[in-house]
């Protein structure tokens, strides 16, 4: 069984900060650290972690940064297919507050240049048993991707980070899509109208799944709620723990679920597969919660173990 991932890569910049700022305001960093991110390198990063086979598609620059972002997911055991651009390394400011909370900006540099795919990794692609997309590359070659993985069989597994609308025909291609409450009331308003902000999550899970795929709602500490097509939403629990950085931790519910999902078998997951992964990908994420950076705080398989013997 495998997983490829097509997605960004970027060197998250982390600065501590007791609040947010606010437009025109300037707050002193009580810390300032660096960390590999990016919502494609941390989701194969979760994949492999969580004891997946995983291939990773990028493009990052021919730069420190770059290099330090291929030693990292070398050491995860992610097999690369990573291009260097002449663009630097994509990049994200990220201020995590007192409360776990973060505000983040990203400079897309390299992973914009991630436009065609080459026959390599199309073949690749058809190849895998499930294939793992997000929204911070290309779209075009998002929707590239979907179409050779949905032809090939594979299980195509859209994470809609950053939002934004998205053609009916790439969600046609799509068997199971990963939004939080936020994602998923916008695009249930850019594809059904007037959702925003009147639907609760059950709702808004029905009505996306209504576009005949599975989706996942994630609910940060409160889980997440998973629905296929013509049944009702399952809700899954989540784990409060004390959190003190949650970039990254969407992420690592993605991958993990991934990695399970595609230890349970191929083809398009019925319910209880979606379940039993979703309450695999909880526990890892809220173990990435308890540690700072994206990469850096993502668990390993032994980990996610651990945790689910002791509670
Ligand atoms: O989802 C978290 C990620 O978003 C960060 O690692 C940052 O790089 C941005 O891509
Ligand atoms: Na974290």
């Amino acid at each position: 069984m495998s997983v490829v991932v097509v997605g960004s890569a970027n060197l998250d910049l982390v600065y501590r900060v007791e609040r947010i700022p606010a437009p025109g305001e300037t707050v002193l960093a009580t810390g300032a650290d660096s960390a590999p991110g990016g919502k494609g390198n941390n989701q194969v990063t979760a994949v492999a972690r969580a004891g997946g086979e995983a291939t990773f598609i990028a493009a990052i620059g021919d730069d420190a940064a770059g290099d330090r972002l291929e030693a990292g997911l070398i050491e995860a055991g992610v097999d690369l297919r990573v291009r260097r651009s002449d663009r630097p390394t994509g990049t994200a400011v990220i201020t995590v507050d007192d409360g776990a909370e973060n505000a983040i900006v990203v400079d897309s540099g390299a992973n914009r240049t991630l436009v065609d795919l080459t026959d390599v990794e199309r073949d690749l692609i058809a190849g895998a048993d499930v294939l793992l997309l997000q929204l911070e590359t290309p779209l075009e070659t998002v929707e590239r991707a979907a179409r050779v993985g949905h032809a090939a069989g594979a299980t195509v597994v859209l994470n809609a980070a950053p939002i934004r609308p998205l053609p009916a025909e790439l969600l046609s291609t799509v068997d199971l899509l990963i939004v939080n409450e936020h994602e998923a009331a916008q695009l249930a308003a850019d594809t059904h109208g007037a959702f925003r902000g009147r639907a609760d999550e059950e709702e808004l899970a029905q009505v996306l799944s209504s576009l005949g795929l599975a989706v996942i709602i994630t609910l940060g500490s409160r889980g997440a709620l998973v629905c296929v097509p013509g049944e009702p939403p399952a809700h899954v629990a989540g784990h409060p723990v004390d959190a003190v950085d949650t970039t990254g931790a969407g992420d690592t519910f993605c991958g993990a679920l991934v990695a399970e999902l595609d230890r349970s078998g191929g083809g398009r997951p019925d319910l209880g597969r979606l379940v039993d992964a979703a309450a695999f990908a909880t526990v890892a994420a809220a173990l990435s919660v308890q540690r700072p950076g994206a990469v850096p705080s993502i668990p390993t398989l032994e980990e996610i173990h651990d945790f689910r013997a002791t509670s």
